[in-house]
């Protein structure tokens, strides 16, 4: 692990497991997510998903939380242009390579080795939470959904971006279960009136060149704003 990721913003003793270097989550979540990024030296694009690009183009900077940042690019992107962000990701592989590109461009990012649902993140403090294909499990208690939802800060945003029009057999045969896990309709369904539903559609995706998702063709995109 790089020395620049800040495990001491994630180790509420509550949050357990947790493992020797300070990772608090499953530990066969983080394996397997090891296992997927150490297959290949880079499993993802590199380029910031289209639909935050699209998203928060009016958005002034604030902290920003990116849920399952993978290997940084959202991370990077946001720092660039003036955010203050935390990462949040449960592979150390992926970190390892997110805080090297984060160091190679002299940007600050607070990388938090955790799953989503026991990391201890200050609830109420991002004025924006971006997960962006996180692919949560899903728990009875509804953990991931309400985590993403306590992040955000009164009057900041919560975007949440998924595939769309996953065709539930064939991906079951690749050994993925839709409903395994959180999917943006689960979110919505949790949100009351203290909620503005800004956003809440299926589109196009601007698709990357390259990298492991660029099949996908078209996003879920909800974008809800904590107004209290
Ligand atoms: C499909 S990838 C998307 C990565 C990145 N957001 C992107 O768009 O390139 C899903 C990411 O979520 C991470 N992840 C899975 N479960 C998680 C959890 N419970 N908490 C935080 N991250 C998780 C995985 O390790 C993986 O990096």
């Amino acid at each position: 692990m790089t020395d620049d990721i800040d495990f001491a913003a994630q180790s509420p003793a509550s949050a357990t497991p947790s493992s020797a270097d300070g990772y608090v989550g499953d530990p066969a979540v983080r394996a397997e997510w090891d296992s997927r990024y150490a297959d290949r030296h880079q499993l993802w694009s590199g380029q910031p998903n289209g639909a935050l690009v699209a998203e928060t183009a009016g958005l002034a900077p604030g902290r920003a939380l990116d849920v399952g940042c993978g290997e940084g690019a959202d991370a990077l992107w946001l720092a660039r242009g003036g955010w203050d962000v935390t990462a949040l990701e449960v592979s150390s592989v992926a970190l390892e390579r997110a805080a090297g590109h984060a160091r190679d461009a002299d940007l600050t990012i607070r990388w938090v080795h955790a799953e989503l649902a026991r990391a201890a993140l200050p609830p109420g403090s991002f004025d924006l939470v971006s997960a962006q294909y996180p692919a949560l499990l899903r728990s009875p208690d509804g953990a991931s959904e309400r985590a993403l939802l306590a992040a955000v800060a009164p009057g900041g945003v919560l975007l949440l971006v998924h595939h769309a029009g996953m065709d539930a057999e064939p991906a079951r045969e690749d050994g993925f279960d839709p409903d395994d896990y959180v999917w943006p309709s689960m979110v919505v369904a949790l949100l009351d009136d203290d909620w503005e539903v800004q956003v809440d559609e299926q589109r196009a995706r601007v698709v990357p060149d390259g990298g492991a998702g660029a099949h996908h063709t078209d996003d879920v995109v909800l974008r809800a704003r904590r107004l209290r």
